[in-house]
């Protein structure tokens, strides 16, 4: 069933590209890129090599082009994709089976326009469209660290796992022209923020950061509807990853409208902060490979840039509200939701939402319970969360798991209380939705063969 959802979405996405891009391209053929040999000076000296690996750090290149125990930088790493699986390149100086023989333009060509040096069009798995907000004097530092500070490893490339005709390459080249930004425009964007660190910010979460790609929506044809906050759906939540939704980052109740400056500094940094407590798996893996090591002032960038975006209207909300904490004290259990509640949940979270900081989250006004998708809290609730104690949070207090004495309605009937009480207000959860996930758990849990 999943397999045919699949493909008919690629076979959605193909025809699109089809139609489209087919009467697109014949009008528009490729315009020559100019070298960005003329913008940016090539340069070796250890204060450059030392920005590259910086900047190659907060672009979290190693996360897709390393494999789990590989050789850094050596590719290998399957990806999913709507249309199967795609593997990341060797970009070690290798210079038979990576990136050894690239110039600086072949370099600029794979990271600000997604052409590969044998001129195919790249798969947008790797974040072209975020990358072309870098500078140029940026991607020569990068490239200077990656030609002369990494270690040359000889592994060769795999071809992708993707069936013809959606093998084929030539549509890729078109939605690259209808969807690839044209680098030189978003380069100068910075000239758009009054305050240099909101600019700081702006620059390291559309540029290198690549955050839109997981927490911008994406459309049919995949693009990601903005790439950056010129409109109001720029991160305002995406698709899940590895079964975690990718949580809105604007001002709404459920982005980080309630989060202080230092929350999101604590949650970029350590995967947790006081008030907020689970980072799902694929945000861990940015904060493990990447976050981690920018400095504090440039987190303090990116948070107070994130800050600096306006809440969506019509989004899920929080206003207080002492009702449902008086009921559930009176004995008042109005719905079965409710009820589960006080059996379950209320011995941690107590009757008025609010948990306990530093060791039990509020549930009350809570970012990751409102999300329009609750992907990530149904996940929670049936398998609980075994995050591991850190020198940050050494409480190793984890939620425990449900999904062995709740049923599909009644995890529903309880989310949507949760979801809609203490002045919460998001969309009800169906038993539906629940059955998804509990599935999609037990498959993760089966060997593979
Ligand atoms: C989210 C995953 C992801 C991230 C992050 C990523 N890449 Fe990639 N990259 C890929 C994939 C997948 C491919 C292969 C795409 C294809 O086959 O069409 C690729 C291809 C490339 C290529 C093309 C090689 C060629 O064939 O010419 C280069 C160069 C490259 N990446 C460099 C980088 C650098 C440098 C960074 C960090 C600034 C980076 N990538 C970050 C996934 C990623
Ligand atoms: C590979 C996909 C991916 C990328 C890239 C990514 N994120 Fe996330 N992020 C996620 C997912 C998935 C979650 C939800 C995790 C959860 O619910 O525990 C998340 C959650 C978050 C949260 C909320 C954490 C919490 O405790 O609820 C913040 C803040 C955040 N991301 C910021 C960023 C920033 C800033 C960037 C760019 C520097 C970024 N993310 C890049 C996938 C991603
Ligand atoms: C034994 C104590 C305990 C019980 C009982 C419990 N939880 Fe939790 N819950 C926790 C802890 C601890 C965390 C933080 C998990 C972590 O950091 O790994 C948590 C996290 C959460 C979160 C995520 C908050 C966030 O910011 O990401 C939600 C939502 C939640 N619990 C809801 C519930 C519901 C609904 C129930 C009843 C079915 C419940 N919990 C029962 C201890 C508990």
């Amino acid at each position: 069933m999943r397999r045919i959802v699949v493909r008919t979405l690629g076979g959605v996405i193909l025809v699109a590209l089809l139609v489209v891009g087919g009467l697109y391209a014949y009008a528009e053929h490729d315009v020559a890129i100019p070298s960005i040999a003329t913008q940016a000076r090539l340069d070796a000296s250890p204060a450059t090599i030392e920005r590259g690996r910086y900047l190659v750090t907060s672009a979290d290149c190693i996360a897709c082009h390393t494999m789990p125990k590989g050789k850094p930088f050596a590719g290998g790493l399957a990806l999913d994709s709507p249309v199967g699986q795609i593997y990341s390149t060797n970009i070690t100086p290798d210079r038979k089976n990576g990136i050894g023989d690239y110039t600086l333009d072949d370099f600029d060509h794979a990271l600000r326009h997604g052409i590969a040096k044998r001129g195919d069009t790249l798969y947008p798995a790797m974040p072209f469209p975020s990358y072309a907000h870098m500078t140029p004097d940026d991607i020569a530092a990068m490239y200077a660290y990656l030609m002369h500070d990494v270690e040359p490893v000889d592994s060769p490339n795999h071809d992708t796992k993707i069936r013809w005709p959606l093998s084929a390459r030539w549509p890729l080249a078109i939605w690259r022209k209808l969807f690839g930004p044209a680098p030189a425009v978003p380069a100068t964007d910075r000239e758009r923020y009054a305050d240099p660190r909101i600019a700081r910010g702006a620059y390291l979460v559309q540029g290198p950061g690549h955050c839109g790609s997981c927490h911008t929506p994406r459309a049919v044809t995949m693009q990601e509807k903005a790439l950056d906050d010129t409109s109001p759906l720029y991160l305002s939540g995406g698709m899940r990853v590895d079964g975690w939704v990718p949580v809105n980052l604007r001002g709404s109740a459920d982005g980080l409208g309630s989060w202080s400056v230092d929350d999101i500094v604590a949650s970029l940094k350590t995967g947790r902060n006081a008030t907020h407590a689970v980072i799902g798996s694929a945000m861990s893996d940015v904060v493990f490979h990447s976050l981690q090591y920018l400095s504090d002032d440039d987190l303090g960038a990116i948070a107070v840039y994130l800050k600096s975006l306006p809440a969506d209207p019509g989004g899920p909300t929080y206003v207080a509200d002492p009702r449902t904490a008086n009921e559930l004290r009176n004995g008042i259990n109005a719905t079965r939701g409710a009820e589960l509640y006080v059996d379950n949940c209320a011995a941690c979270h107590a009757t008025s939402g609010l948990g306990r900081t530093h060791a039990l989250p509020a549930i009350a006004g809570n970012s990751s319970v409102l999300t329009k998708d609750p992907g990530s809290m149904i996940r929670l609730i049936l398998a609980g969360s075994e995050l591991p104690a850190t020198a940050e949070a050494p409480s190793a207090l984890g939620m425990p798991a449900f999904g062995w004495r709740l049923s599909d309605a009644e995890t529903a009937e309880l989310l949507s209380f949760v979801r809609n009480s203490w002045g919460n207000h998001a969309p009800a959860v169906s038993a539906a939705q629940v059955r998804r996930i509990r599935a999609a758990l037990e498959a993760e849990d089966t060997p593979q063969q």
